[in-house]
């Protein structure tokens, strides 16, 4: 088992026959999730931090699916919710509220009281939100700090420094102290996550940081580092993450902190991309192939159009996110003639495209030959993909199936109607005579 999530090793990526039935069984769009390796996902990160004290929370964020709730419940993960609802899915799911941890920028009374209520430890991003929290009858909380810099795969997904809105700024615990004080909050843990796919040198210097702030915490028993371990969605570009070197480094700080605070101080991780990026696909199906020219006469683009669009990963359009993207025949002919292609979607959004780059321009990508009713296989959807689809331009949103550790295939989430699409609409207006439909 090789330590490097990259997506484009997964399996079912690779898995021709297994495509083709998916997509003749189900159709496409499909969103495609494999058990086995978010299980082989879960294993590497547990097995790479050997320190005894040590809570590892999924960021359900990423995907929040209840068979992959479950999947992770039976791996022995926590929880890290960001919303009111993402914690009552962990409790569908049937995580108990002592695993599950809430941290949201954004709170109101009534969600910190049902917190509280439920004995769910709150993460406070401001202090603000302490005073609330007092408000809500708290008596214990974690702090997100700021430490002062960050470091993300891109500046949307850095979230410390100045110029992020994240956590409790480190040049301000004192006045967190004081307000968490007036209310006989005790604060136990400690939390800081620098961004999303943060590597090893910033990921160290943070936990040090975070380590010297934890120092003047005199209540505390419990350190959270956040997430941010990257994955490889590009071979040629992306810098695998060391984790055996991680998690040793992570350890041996902790024993020390431990033993020089006299106590076992618990270690918490959050990792969301990681447990599950390379355990999705999306698949759909080419449904035209057109060129354009330039005005000098020059050969423009070559414009795959699939069944799919930013509606259903909106990562390349937002981040300019890389996904590996193949093509294959759905009656395994052979393809050739390899020619320069840009992927796009259906819908009617220029920006509907998934090979550009973070300026929004097209990359075209080399590919064999493709026909119409060839089917596309789009890697590295297992995060933060089908947790941000949309139903734009009143598209059905895809249905989601699980390959099962036993080989078999189960449908997690049905393909959306336009009853779905429609569930919440009010009737504002009553024609008398309504046309017939
Ligand atoms: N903890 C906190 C407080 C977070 O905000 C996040 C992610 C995580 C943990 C998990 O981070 P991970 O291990 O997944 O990197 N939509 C973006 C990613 C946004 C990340 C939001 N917070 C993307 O598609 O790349």
């Amino acid at each position: 088992m090789t330590d490097v999530n990259s997506v484009e090793d997964s399996r079912i990526y690779q898995d021709d026959d297994l495509i083709r039935s998916l997509v003749a069984h189900y159709h496409s769009p499909l969103y495609v999730f494999d058990a086995a390796a978010i299980r082989a996902n879960c294993r590497k990160v547990k097995d790479a931090v050997p320190y005894a004290h040590l809570h590892i929370r999924y960021a359900c964020k990423a995907l929040s699916l209840q068979a992959v709730l479950k999947i992770m419940l039976d791996e022995g993960m926590w929880i890290d919710a960001s919303s009111i609802n993402e914690v009552h899915r962990a409790l569908i799911a049937g995580f108990t509220p002592e695993q599950i941890y809430y941290t949201g920028e954004g709170a109101t009374l009534s969600v910190y009281r049902d917190l509280v209520a439920r004995d769910v430890l709150v993460n406070c991003t401001s202090i603000d939100q302490i005073h609330l929290l007092g408000q809500a009858g708290g008596t214990r909380c974690s702090i997100r700090i700021n430490p002062g810099e960050g470091h993300g795969a891109n500046t949307q997904t850095n979230t410390g420094g100045p110029s992020s809105k994240h956590g409790i700024y480190f040049d301000q615990l004192d006045a967190a102290k004081a307000a968490a004080a007036q209310y006989g909050i005790r604060i136990t843990a400690i939390h800081s996550h620098i961004g999303s796919g943060t590597d090893l040198g910033h990921w160290l210097r943070i936990k040090d940081k975070t380590l010297d702030f934890a120092r003047g915490f005199p209540d505390l028993d419990t350190v959270n580092l956040g997430g941010g371990l990257p994955v490889v969605y590009n071979k040629t570009n992306d810098q695998p993450m060391p984790i055996r070197e991680w998690g040793a480094a992570l350890t041996q700080s902790m024993q020390e902190f431990s033993a020089e605070m006299g106590r076992d101080i618990e270690l918490q991780l959050e990792p969301g991309r990681f447990l599950v990026a390379n355990a999705g696909v999306l698949l759909a199906e080419a449904q035209a192939v057109k060129s354009t020219t330039n005005p000098d006469g020059s050969e423009g683009f070559n414009f795959v159009i699939v069944n799919t669009g930013l509606n259903h990963n909106i990562r390349p359009a937002l981040y300019g996110s890389y996904h590996p993207i193949r093509f294959i025949a759905p009656n395994r002919e052979t393809r050739n003639a390899p020619r320069e292609y840009v992927i796009a979607g259906y819908l009617c959004e220029s920006g509907d495209v998934f090979t550009v780059d973070a300026d929004g321009n097209l990359r075209p990508r080399v590919m064999d030959g493709i026909k119409v009713g060839d089917i596309m296989v789009m890697a590295g959807v297992g995060a933060y993909v089908h947790a941000l689809k949309s139903e734009y331009n009143s598209m059905n949103l895809p249905a989601s199936v699980m390959i099962m550790e036993d080989g078999t295939t189960r449908m997690i989430e049905r393909r959306g109607t336009l009853e779905d699409i429609m569930r919440r609409e009010v009737e504002v207006y009553q024609d008398e005579n309504p046309p017939a439909v």
